[in-house]
């Protein structure tokens, strides 16, 4: 059972090294959020328009290789080409 394609995660441990979305990520507690999981080790994909939210609020993390930042509304389709935890 473990080697069918479709459980090969069931049997494993987590993740090392999460991968997590935070939506809202440009905003006050989003921003907080994503430093709080990249703290914990996390790779954090943060996904905000600006509707409210500010770039200020991520600017410190710019160089951060293990935060990636979309700018896109999230009522929007997005596709993400890796695999999220
Ligand atoms: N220093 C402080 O204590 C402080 C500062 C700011 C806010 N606050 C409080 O925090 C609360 C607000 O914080 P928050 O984090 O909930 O709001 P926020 O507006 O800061 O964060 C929401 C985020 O979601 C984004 N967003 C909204 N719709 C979106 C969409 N469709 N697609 C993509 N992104 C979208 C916005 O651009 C924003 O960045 C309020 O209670 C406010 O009084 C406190």
């Amino acid at each position: 059972m473990g080697k069918h394609p479709m459980n090969k995660n069931t049997t494993t441990s987590p993740p090392s090294q999460p991968t997590s979305v935070v939506t809202g990520a440009a905003g006050f507690l989003g921003s907080h959020l994503v430093d709080l999981l990249l703290a914990r080790g996390h790779k954090v994909i943060g996904i905000d328009n600006f509707v409210t939210g500010s770039v200020d609020n991520i600017s410190h993390l710019g160089g951060n290789r293990n935060f990636k930042f979309i700018e896109q509304d999230v009522t929007e389709y997005i596709f993400l080409d890796v695999p999220v935890d």
